[in-house]
């Protein structure tokens, strides 16, 4: 396995750190059964990549031995904002058999980091998610690493998240605060509990961090700082109790 540099590993500002802190904590009492997690929205731009990133970075920090895996075959964007300048091969080789697992699985300057990265994009990817190499391989990283951290494509727009989502413990699902309906959040987590991929957590992200007080303090001094741009907190709910809190921020 190779050993890759990622440029943009950064610490995030602290409001920031410490909302996927706690996320990161409340993963872990989802017992030793949760292993495959994807992280999944309705629509793009929602912040999928970031939040899986950013939970797979924490996750590794804090010694727990977890891989990120690039599932959005069509339109990946993790091997720019990460920051990867050099060649590999990644998730479309491996699953289109021109590659081994050990040829795509990278390690990071994270200690308990490693990465498959998409590197080359498909147009059509439906007949390789649906090959029993995908299957195979989800299963071989998690008995690899404590946690398989999934980033996928929207699920409103194409149905890769289901065929994901049909072999993970469970799915985080993440909304951008005040972008889309509350109705298309509902059906997105009825889709993905018809595919058989149970709602482990919703999170709400890129929240405003309302007014006054200490959080807001933090927030405002890491206001537009470099990499992100802006930086917006997030909130995490598990799912169940989140649908009220949900229907308010709406
Ligand atoms: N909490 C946040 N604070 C600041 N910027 C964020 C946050 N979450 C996401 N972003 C930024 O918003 C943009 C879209 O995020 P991201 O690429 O993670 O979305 P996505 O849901 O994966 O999109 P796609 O469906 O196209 O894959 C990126 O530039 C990302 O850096
Ligand atoms: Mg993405």
């Amino acid at each position: 396995m190779k050993t890759i540099n990622l440029d943009n590993l950064l610490e995030l500002p602290y409001s920031v750190e410490e909302a996927v802190n706690r996320l990161r904590i409340n993963i872990g009492f989802l017992g030793s059964e949760v292993r495959k997690i994807m992280v999944i929205s309705s629509i793009p731009n929602e912040g999928k990549s970031f939040v899986a990133a950013q939970i797979w970075r924490q996750m590794a920090n804090v010694g727990t031995p977890s891989v990120l895996l690039d599932m959005d075959l069509r339109k990946s964007v993790l091997k720019g904002t990460l920051g990867f300048k050099g060649e590999s091969k990644g998730t479309s080789d491996y699953l289109a058999g021109s590659a081994t697992l050990d040829d795509v699985l990278c390690h990071t300057q994270l200690e308990n980091g490693d990465i498959i990265l998409n590197t080359s994009n498909v147009m059509n990817p439906s007949f390789l998610l649906d090959s029993k190499r995908f299957q195979g391989m989800v299963d071989e990283l998690a008995s690899r690493y404590r946690y398989v951290f999934i980033d996928t494509p929207p699920l409103d727009f194409v149905s890769d998240g289901e065929r994901i989502g049909s072999l993970c413990d469970g799915a985080i699902l993440v909304v951008r605060s005040g972008m889309i309906p509350a109705k298309m959040v509902r059906d997105t987590a009825a889709r993905l509990e018809r595919c058989g991929c149970r709602i482990l957590g919703v999170v709400l992200n890129r929240a405003s961090a309302g007014t006054g007080g200490y959080y807001s303090k933090h927030y405002g001094k890491y206001y537009g700082k470099k990499y992100y741009g802006k930086y917006y907190g997030s909130k995490y709910y598990y799912y169940g109790s989140s649908s009220k809190k949900k229907k308010k921020e709406k």
